[in-house]
């Protein structure tokens, strides 16, 4: 049996929390559940058993200090049609960029093909279907400034995806925290 994995962090409660609340309701705009707002760190795909035992144990061994992120404004990707809403990380940040190195070279080290397209950190608020760019227009104005909130990392999460018609359905498998040794 194979499971569709990812890394990803984890959003505090309270951020979710506020992101929720700024769904515009827009018609054709799916505001995702707030369980699932996450950063994507690496998207890898259908693993089987033996190499996701392979990969938590090259996870294991990523460890950068904890740092600050900025979540603040938001976007949307794809032209005059856009098809996801985000919020965003600020510009350039050093500690993501580095410990997004040290997931991709974990993945590679277990045996695994990570998604090695350029790394746009983002957190995915919602996705669209049939909405015009103008017509976000308003709520992309009113928000491009937002400070939603500055957030601690302290670890990352290992995910499993698993696709429904309702969306897909995530799932922690495990977590490591760069405070303690091993993971939670
Ligand atoms: P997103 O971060 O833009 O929302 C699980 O599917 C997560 O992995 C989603 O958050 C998704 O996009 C991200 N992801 C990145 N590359 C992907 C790909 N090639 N296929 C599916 N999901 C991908």
């Amino acid at each position: 049996m194979t499971k569709r994995l990812f890394i990803g962090l984890e959003l505090p409660e309270k951020t979710r929390a506020a992101l929720r609340e700024i769904d515009p309701h827009i018609k054709g705009l799916r505001w995702l559940p707030v369980e699932q707002l996450h950063l994507t760190m690496s998207f890898i795909g259908d693993v089987d058993a033996a190499r996701e035992e392979r990969l938590r144990e090259t996870l294991a061994g990523v460890r950068v200090p904890p740092f600050f992120l900025p979540i603040a404004g938001v976007g949307a990707f794809g032209g005059e049609r856009p098809s996801v809403v985000w919020a965003g990380v600020g510009q350039g940040h050093p500690h993501l960029f580095a410990l997004h190195q040290h997931i991709q070279d974990a993945v590679l080290h277990a045996g695994l093909e990570p998604d090695l397209k350029p790394f746009h950190p983002h957190i995915t608020l919602g996705r669209a279907r049939g909405v015009s760019r103008a017509a976000l227009k308003p709520f992309l104005r009113r928000h491009a400034e937002t400070e939603f909130d500055l957030w601690k990392v302290t670890g990352f999460t290992l995910f499993s995806s698993r696709l429904t018609a309702d969306g897909s359905i995530h799932t922690v498998e495990m977590r490591w925290d760069f405070r303690c040794s091993g993971g939670l």
